[in-house]
């Protein structure tokens, strides 16, 4: 499994998809750019979230808020006091290390060396201390555990303190407190204070949603696989406002339903689970994660959260605003209960190209052959078709280009001319494309093309006219 998530991260790469930001420079950690099949795969999924969410429900319309907030907002949504890790520093290294994570890693390597009770025993203690914020007893655990530094080797540890997670600037010329901004932790909150400019403006009815995609910033400690923990990361979003009460029902409808749109996709069912927050957020009353089983375990990709009317309340009190909504149907004033579908776009893009990825033995006999085949839903695919004249001359490259003018106006289609006919199909494999469409000589006289298929590498004769339909059907939402 380790072999695999390196040949993904590799992939990844070689292919396009992404790269460490700042490479030239070293990078930057846990910062990542998208190259240009990744901004492709990445944008659809926004689109395949954004439909789902906001062209299909008639009650949920999305918005697009700043990333800078008002300071108050943070005050408000609890985290400027409340948004923050256990963290521990070794003496001898000055390495700096969230105190959970250590103890995940010892109770890790007790599961490695068969000592499961020891594991579950710590485990419980951990997450007894966590849930009372309990810093004292954190750092009892790493001793009485004898927990080392991965780095210097010894035992010389500081005591467990908070340390927030916000990233701040500054705003305007002056460097004096008041002017401190955060870059926004996550996006909920640009949706919470517009809360009352979408309600009126839309005429929303309770109970309605309002969906937002952007980035979010976290000042994370560890950077750990990948994607898969980032300090400049995007969100997908959803505010679900309910009647106080209904929220429940509401939860287990999101819950359900955010739990279909991963499957939609083909993804084998025993990849995803729910896992039941033990441990509540600040604001929330109920939570649940989707987790997918990654090369490394499963691990949270979504959470569904009841955030009851913390956020709205919340906001109303610092605000000095009144967020209120009056329910015609029950003849009552109140401010809405939240229940909120929060995806990290990330995370969803890893996993999409881990489950896609496939290293396949096409060996006959003596014949030695191989491919890595990214097996994207079509409607994922950075590209839909390669168009491929079989060769440079006689009037190939014209007639290739003229099919590739046409669908163009409709799809992302690549045109490709250099190397043998396999070797292109083999590249095009590598990134998911669903079609291969082989321009030859016949296709002067009769203007037929060979489709080839991405998954089966069957080949079949088809009219030029016929591909319009044949890739619309496959790759429209
Ligand atoms: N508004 C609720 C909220 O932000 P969260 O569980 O902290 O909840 C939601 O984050 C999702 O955002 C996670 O399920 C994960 O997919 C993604 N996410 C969170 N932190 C991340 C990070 N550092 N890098 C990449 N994705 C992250």
């Amino acid at each position: 499994n380790d072999e695999l998530f390196k040949n993904v991260i590799s992939h990844a790469k070689e292919y396009g998809f992404v790269f460490q930001s700042s490479e030239i420079y070293d990078g930057l950690s846990a910062v990542y750019d998208y190259g240009q099949n990744g901004a492709e795969l990445k944008n659809n999924i926004k689109t395949y979230w954004w439909k789902s969410m906001v062209q299909m429900h008639e009650n949920i319309v999305g918005i697009d808020a700043a990333i800078f907030m008002h300071p108050t907002t943070w005050k408000a949504s609890g985290h400027v006091d409340g948004f923050n890790d256990p963290m521990i520093d070794n003496k001898d290294s000055k390495k700096r290390y969230r105190a959970d994570q250590l103890i995940e890693d010892k109770i890790a390597r007790y599961e490695k060396d068969g000592k499961t009770e020891k594991a579950a025993q710590l485990q419980t203690a951990m997450d007894e201390a966590l849930k009372a914020d309990n810093l004292t007893a954190l750092r009892d655990l790493i001793v009485e555990h004898e927990i080392v530094c991965p780095v210097s080797g010894t035992r010389n540890w500081t005591d467990v303190r908070q340390f927030n997670l916000m990233f701040s600037t500054q705003m305007g010329a002056v460097a004096d407190d008041a002017d401190v901004i955060y870059l926004r932790p996550e996006t909920a909150q640009g949706i919470f204070v517009n809360y009352l400019n979408v309600q009126k403006t839309g005429r929303m009815k309770i109970p309605f949603g309002i969906a937002q995609i952007g980035k979010a910033f976290r000042n994370e400690v560890i950077a750990r696989q990948f994607i898969m923990r980032m300090r400049e990361f995007e969100q997908m979003e959803m505010q679900f406002f309910v009647r106080p009460g209904s929220e429940m029902e509401w939860y287990d409808y999101w819950k359900q339903t955010r739990l279909k749109w991963h499957k939609a996709l083909g993804t084998a069912s025993e990849k995803y689970r729910f896992h039941d927050h033990t441990k509540l957020a600040h604001y929330a009353n109920a939570a649940v994660d989707i987790e997918f089983q990654f090369p490394f375990g499963f691990k949270e990709v979504e959470g569904i959260h009841s955030r009851t009317d913390f956020d709205l309340s919340q906001h109303q009190k610092f605000s000095g605003k009144k967020i209120q909504y009056f329910d015609p149907e029950i003849n009552q004033n109140y401010v809405p209960y939240v229940i909120e579908t929060s995806i990290g776009l990330d995370r969803m893009f890893l996993l999409t190209l881990i489950n896609a990825y496939e290293e396949q033995d096409l060996s006959e006999g003596d014949k030695k052959d191989s491919r890595v085949v990214l097996r994207l839903h079509p409607c994922l695919a950075p590209v839909k078709a390669a168009i491929l004249p079989l060769t440079k001359k006689d009037g190939l490259p014209e007639k290739a280009r003229e099919i590739m003018d046409r669908l163009k106006l409709d799809h992302n289609i690549i045109y490709e001319e250099k190397d043998s006919i396999g070797k292109r199909y083999r590249r095009q494999d590598a990134i998911g494309t669903p079609f291969c469409i082989t321009v030859d000589h016949q296709s002067l006289q009769d203007n037929t093309v060979t489709i080839r298929h991405r998954d089966t590498m069957e080949q079949e004769r088809v009219e030029i006219a016929q591909l319009d339909r044949i890739i619309g059907d496959r790759v429209s939402w």
